[in-house]
């Protein structure tokens, strides 16, 4: 008594090769399940009967019997002696047909969540574009990465390191990771860490989660720059914190509004070597009189040195932790942009008091990083080539910046005034012309192109309109054919 399409079905299931090793009349069970899960013979229908279906099936009777006792056993159908095989009425709510209804329901209905995960979810998260296109910001260019170079050292490391490499892995960081990134910061960066300083993670992003819920209360305040990288104020809005926007002029943050702001905060976050998304660098003065304050309140300076590899005019200058002798200072670096994205590994140098509540909090987030990954990015560092690929990458993403910056000088004049910055993977462009930031990004994305507005990297939501632009991860034919797009795009605008 199956429909023509649900004997198909179950013979389908019987026949196909990732099923071979199942005894037949355990097939026959889970192909009737299947039906009745998906809502295909709802409650209260009747099965054939078992000599009817095993002739169907060319099986013998005992089969079908068995499988229909497993259904029965497992409360699927009930069996009457004389009248023969129905499926239950319990399973109407456990149907696939009725679970995606029901997800739906719910899914459109308000979460009941904590307050702390409410602020989570409210804050929006963090998720960057999956296949990057002209002009997203802050992403490198992977298309070129020595991938056959990794893999080598891969396979060495699975040669030498063997079967450990599958275990779990020491929460701080492997030692040579620790050790190679140690060497690199002080070199570098000017910092002063060690290995036993250094706690390695998947990102920034989860360095910043540490420093919220590890340093601060809920209802505690930290001064954030203004304008600000937003990833950071989602970190903070959804721990609770009050953030407190200090102005950022041509020299960085104003340490004096700091120093003076009549409201304490327990810490600073800061991207001091190439503030985001302005792209001014910190000057040592502020540094300093950061460093003063810091000490004088017991506060904390959290220094993300997010992109600072990519420097084109100069030396980058020296990050703020290495200038800080009172060790209020955590120093937060990632391989997100020196390498690839993919990677997820990031790392924070660490006052040595927050080495051992860091490394028990971050087990309790995701246990620790993955070995594998991280003895061979040690390898990398320690084979010179993290240098060398840096040294090259640098030289691409200056020429590019040349590139994006002559072809806006060229085709979009009339409408915005870039920044052209002395750092990084992305470009500040202000808008000069009457078109609003929003519309202006809404008809990027019609015609494939992807901005990032500024106004809303301001506490007010009120800064001077424009937008970011990544020229890093795109080729110089890329990016003229983007530009050329914007430009028409634009025009169209200006029409209107
Ligand atoms: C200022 C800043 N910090 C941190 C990050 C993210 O780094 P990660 O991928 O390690 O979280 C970004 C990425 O855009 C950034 O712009």
């Amino acid at each position: 008594m199956f429909r023509h399409s649900q004997l198909e079905s179950v013979k389908a299931w019987i026949v196909r090769p990732a099923h071979a090793a199942m005894p037949l009349h355990a097939r026959i069970q889970r192909a009737i399940r299947q039906l009745i899960v998906d809502g295909a013979l709802g409650p209260g229908k009747p099965l054939p009967a078992s000599r009817a279906l095993a002739r169907s099936l060319e099986v013998s009777r005992d089969t079908v019997e068995a499988a229909y006792a497993q259904l029965h056993a497992e409360g699927f159908i009930n069996r009457r002696v004389g009248s023969g095989s129905f499926v239950a009425e319990m399973t109407e709510f456990a149907s696939n047909r009725h679970l995606s209804q029901r997800d739906t329901l719910l899914r459109n209905q308000a979460p009941n969540l904590g307050k702390r995960g409410g602020a989570m979810f409210r804050s929006g998260g963090v998720r960057e574009m999956l296949s990057p296109r002209p002009f997203a910001h802050g992403i490198p260019e992977t298309r070129s990465f020595p991938l056959q170079l990794w893999e080598r050292l891969e396979r060495q490391v699975r040669k030498e390191v063997g079967a450990q490499t599958l275990l779990h892995g020491d929460p701080q960081g492997t030692a040579p990771l620790r050790r190679a990134i140690a060497d690199y910061v002080n070199l570098e960066r000017g910092a002063r860490a060690t290995a036993d300083r250094i706690l390695v993670l998947t990102s920034s992003q989860q360095a910043l989660w540490l420093c919220a819920n590890m340093l601060l209360d809920p209802g505690d305040r930290i001064f954030v720059e203004d304008p600000a990288y937003y990833g950071a104020g989602k970190a903070f809005d959804a721990a609770g914190l009050e953030c407190v926007p200090v102005q950022v002029d041509r020299q960085g943050i104003v340490v004096d509004r700091i120093i003076t702001e009549p409201r304490r905060a327990k810490a600073v976050f800061l991207t001091p070597s190439h503030q985001f998304p302005t792209g001014v660098t910190l000057t040592l003065d502020r540094r300093m009189a950061l460093i003063e304050w810091a000490m004088r309140h017991q506060a904390w300076i959290i220094e993300d040195d997010y992109d600072s590899e990519f420097h084109y005019a100069g030396k980058p200058t020296a990050c703020v932790q290495g200038l800080d002798p009172y060790d209020r200072t955590i120093y937060i670096g990632t391989f997100t942009k020196s390498l690839f994205p993919g990677l997820r590994i990031g790392y924070v140098v660490l006052p040595p008091q927050l080495v051992k509540p860091m490394t028990v909090a971050r087990t309790l987030l995701d246990g620790h990083s993955a070995p594998m990954a991280q003895l061979t990015l040690a390898r990398f560092m320690e084979g010179g080539h993290f240098g060398a690929h840096v040294r090259t990458m640098r030289g691409v993403y200056a020429q590019r910046l040349g590139v994006l910056a002559d072809l806006l000088g060229k085709h979009l004049s009339d409408f915005l005034e870039p920044g052209i910055p002395a750092g990084g993977l992305q470009m500040p462009c202000v808008l000069t012309c009457d078109i609003p930031e929003r519309t202006a990004i809404d008809a990027a994305r019609r015609v494939g192109i992807e901005l990032m507005g500024l106004s809303a990297l301001h506490a007010a939501g009120d800064g001077k309109a424009g937008f970011l632009m990544g020229f890093a991860a795109y080729t110089p034919l890329e990016i003229e054919v983007a530009v050329k797009k914007l430009g028409n795009a634009f025009r169209t605008l200006a029409k209107l």
